[in-house]
């Protein structure tokens, strides 16, 4: 019965797959060709339905989480049963991550982006979906319940997976002029720091205006002094350990503002850097209508640029900073490339809809099965190696 359920490691379609491919996703992609919010928000809801029920999570557990002793990494002090995580963007408002995320075999999650302030983001439709092009594009803007509201849920409902890292990112709100950008950020550190097993510093959205200003030298050196202080100040006042905070990055800058943001990073010891945040290149979505002028693109046309900036961070940085890879991975094979150009862990979102709920477990198996192919004993080992 099980092989019904497994490829075994190899690129064959599992019944969940085809399933899901042949019957389900016809049907809710149709349902939401203007505005892919729909299909979103129906996943969620498929989300909420498995966590809430007894049988279910069961079955999930069963079929669609892969243990491997393998994929047991510790980075930035965190111990995560597996690297592939769930990026920031997809639980914007901390309803899925303790449940429905860990048990389709995510080894972590990243919720929000959540600012200080609750907003509802930019009007719809703001999200749109091609099939061809395998590609999101998105100018949301935000959307989510606020950093009190957040830490309330996220006090509430433990993960139900023991292991499941959660992290939080953060964002500065709409209404907060840029100039106050490092108090909405210290706000949100103050409010959500200890819900958070480690916290994302995201300057690095299409989607608000003058965020991505916050990678400038002067402006990002002040923001993270200003947030690692934060961090520290809230940890010794409530007696918890500072949490690891990291930096996510656009894919838009060039190489010397990253290497800017390298040195500042260096300075403040940042635990790990993200790369990368959705891209506002229209490279790869030729034929695509979307708007040229505002909202980022993910999934394949983002690809070979994250590769890019992952390359680049891992040659400036030779290990001495924990990466993580975010931008088009979209099988096992991507998986592995990625660890192997340098990322410590790696995040997806973008092939989540498309591959569907089996989609981490085949690309897992698959990482193993390339991982001992290819002599490593751990995913750790394999960490940087095409390089
Ligand atoms: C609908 C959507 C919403 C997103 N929202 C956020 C966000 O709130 N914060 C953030 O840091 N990244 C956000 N992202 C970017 C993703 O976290 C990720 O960096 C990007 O999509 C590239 O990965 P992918 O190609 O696997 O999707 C969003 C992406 C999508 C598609």
């Amino acid at each position: 019965m099980t092989r019904l359920f497994d490829n075994g490691g190899t690129n064959k379609m599992t019944i969940i797959e085809r399933i899901y491919k042949g019957l389900v996703r016809p049907r809710i992609f149709a349902a939401s060709v203007n505005d892919a919010e729909i299909a979103h928000l129906w996943g969620l809801k498929q989300l909420e339905r498995l966590q809430s029920s007894r049988i279910a999570s069961a079955l999930a557990e069963r079929f669609l989480v892969h243990a491997d002793p393998i994929f047991e990494t510790t980075v930035f002090g965190l111990k995560f049963t597996n690297p592939f995580g769930l990026a920031a963007g997809y639980d914007k408002y901390c309803q899925v991550y303790w449940g429905g995320v860990p048990l389709c075999g995510w080894g972590f999650t990243e919720v929000g982006t959540i600012t200080m302030l609750d907003q509802p983001g930019n009007p719809r439709p703001r999200m749109l979906r091609s099939l061809k092009h395998r590609a999101i594009y998105n100018a949301m803007g935000f959307n989510n319940p606020g950093a009190g509201q957040a830490a309330l849920t996220m006090a509430t409902n433990p993960p139900v997976r023991s292991g499941s890292v959660v992290g939080v990112s953060l964002g500065k709100s709409a209404k907060t002029p840029i100039t106050q950008a490092a108090q909405d950020y210290v706000y949100s550190i103050e409010t959500l720091a200890e819900e958070a097993d480690y916290l994302a510093i995201n300057v690095s959205s299409p989607n608000t205006v003058g965020l991505r200003q916050l990678q400038q030298l002067d402006a990002f050196n002040n923001l993270l002094s200003a947030c690692m202080q934060a961090n520290v100040m809230t940890a010794a006042k409530n007696m918890f350990t500072p949490r690891p905070l990291g930096i996510k990055l656009s894919p838009n800058e060039t190489d010397e503002t990253i290497a800017d943001i390298v040195s500042v990073c260096r300075k403040h010891k940042v635990a790990f850097i993200i790369a990368t945040n959705t891209t506002t290149n229209r490279e790869g979505c030729d034929g695509w209508d979307i708007p040229a002028d505002r909202g980022g693109v993910s999934g394949q046309p983002l690809k070979e640029r994250a590769k890019e900036v992952l390359v680049f961070l891992r040659r400036e940085l030779k290990g001495e900073i924990p990466l993580i890879g975010v931008g088009g991975v979209a099988s096992g094979d991507d998986l592995y490339e990625r660890i192997t150009l340098g990322a410590d862990l790696v995040q997806a979102l973008t092939a989540w809809p498309f591959e569907g709920p089996d989609f981490v477990k085949r690309a897992l198996k698959r990482l193993a099965f390339l991982l001992r192919r290819d002599g490593f004993h751990h995913v750790s080992e394999a960490v940087g190696t095409a390089l």
